[in-house]
């Protein structure tokens, strides 16, 4: 009877080792889940571009990737107070950014575009001088349309707030990266994009300037990942090549 108890007790902490060693380390990646095809709700999953490669270097890291949703603009401070350990959300580098967390090296690169009604007179980003320009709050599409003359500002929480009073006719423009551009595009066929871009910017996922050790890790996976072809292959499955 002893015995067997001692070899049940022994069982249950070897069990319990193994539980313990395979329940690794989590990376919270804290993104805006309201970007196609970088990231979205599918049900009750998030997916997309930046949730395939975040879990492809969570395998690469042995750790378990956990998303976290929320607004866009909070997502650099859930990074720098630890709520989250990457920013991964279709997240342009600036250099102001930069000053509050680390970018590990760029995955992809982007654009920020215009969209307009199909019935608008807008053809370039100069006609937007003095017009009311819709972006998602705290994105550098937000921080370009400070810069068009005399235009007037209308900050949304989500794009499809943005997209939407656009369609209605309440805003005459949206500013918004290429890709998700297209999808909203694609949703509402009274909208067109104009063909020339605003700017050519970098994505890269964001870490803590504390957590250096991540960062670099980060780093090495995505080299693999890049050489491997897994990026490539990965955002070629969401975005068809014209
Ligand atoms: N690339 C832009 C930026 O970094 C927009 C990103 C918006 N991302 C999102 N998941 N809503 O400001």
């Amino acid at each position: 009877m002893k015995k067997s108890i001692i070899v049940l007790l022994a069982v249950c902490s070897a069990l319990c080792m193994c539980a313990c060693g395979s329940s690794s380390k989590k990376l919270v990646m804290a993104t805006n889940a309201a970007f196609p095809p970088y990231e979205s709700v599918e049900g009750d999953k998030i997916v997309g571009i930046d949730p395939e490669i975040a879990q492809l270097i969570a395998d690469d890291l042995g750790m378990e990737l956990v998303i976290e949703d929320m607004a866009f603009d909070s997502i650099i401070a859930a990074v720098q107070s630890g709520k989250a350990d990457i920013a991964m959300a279709g997240m342009t580098v600036t250099e102001d950014r930069k000053e509050n967390i680390n970018f590990s090296d760029p995955y992809t690169t982007a654009a920020q575009v215009i969209l307009v009604k199909n019935t608008s007179t807008v053809k370039t980003p100069d006609d937007l001088a003095n017009l009311t320009v819709g972006v998602q709050i705290g994105t550098t599409g937000d921080i370009y349309a400070e810069d068009i003359e005399g235009a007037t500002i209308e900050r949304y929480s989500k794009y499809f707030e943005a997209i939407n009073a656009l369609a209605q006719g309440k805003i005459d423009a949206v500013i918004v990266d290429r890709e998700p551009g297209k999808v909203f595009v694609s949703e509402n066929p009274d909208l067109v994009m104009i063909d020339e871009e605003f700017t050519v910017e970098e994505y890269a996922i964001g870490v803590s300037k504390e957590n250096t050790e991540l960062l670099n890790n980060i780093n090495a996976s995505l080299k693999k990942l890049k050489e491997s072809g897994k990026i490539d292959e990965i955002i070629g499955k969401y975005i068809k090549a014209e």
